[in-house]
């Protein structure tokens, strides 16, 4: 069964407090699949999902490395951009298997584009610029378990 989340941000601050909230009920091997446009959000999410495992370098969108692995305090985060790729078989060559039996949490942004190596018990995140609001965002989280937020 999966859980929905309707939210609504107003701030990068506040979206990423949001994160900061899912990161707490997050365990390894858990996979986070992000769609939305570009600058709706899904990387400062990101950034506050890796605060709350206190990593010191700052999230940056890895669109031209494809992927950035951050060490955690309790475990690693691998962030996964797949704006530059055209199927789920390119992410899977770039071994994701590998990467989903790592016991990390694994983000991976444009996942619409990679829907076939997408693990169907991952959670589902959609992010929205909200209309005449120019810091509104509204985020989606479809869930496999029940959250807090
Ligand atoms: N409520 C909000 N939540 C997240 N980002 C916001 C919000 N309001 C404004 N922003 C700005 O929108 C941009 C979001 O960019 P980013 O997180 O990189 O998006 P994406 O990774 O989806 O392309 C940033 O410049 C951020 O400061
Ligand atoms: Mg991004």
């Amino acid at each position: 069964m999966t859980h929905s989340y309707r939210l609504s941000t107003h701030s990068p601050e506040e979206t990423q407090a949001v994160a900061k909230k899912l990161a707490a009920q997050l365990s390894a091997g858990d996979v986070l699949a992000m769609i939305g446009n570009l600058a709706s959000g899904k990387t400062t999410f990101t950034q506050g999902l890796t605060s709350h495992y206190e990593v010191t370098e700052y999230a940056l969108s890895p669109t031209f490395t494809y992927i950035n692995e951050y060490h955690g305090k309790e475990l690693d985060i691998i962030h996964i951009d797949a704006y530059r790729l055209n199927t789920g078989e390119e992410l899977i060559s770039m071994g994701i298997w590998e990467y989903y039996e790592s016991n990390s949490i694994i983000i991976i942004e444009w996942a619409d584009i990679v829907a076939s190596a997408i693990p169907e018990d991952a959670f589902g995140l959609s992010f929205r610029a909200i209309e005449g609001e120019e810091s509104g965002r509204e985020i989606l989280i479809n869930s496999p378990r029940k959250l807090d937020l």
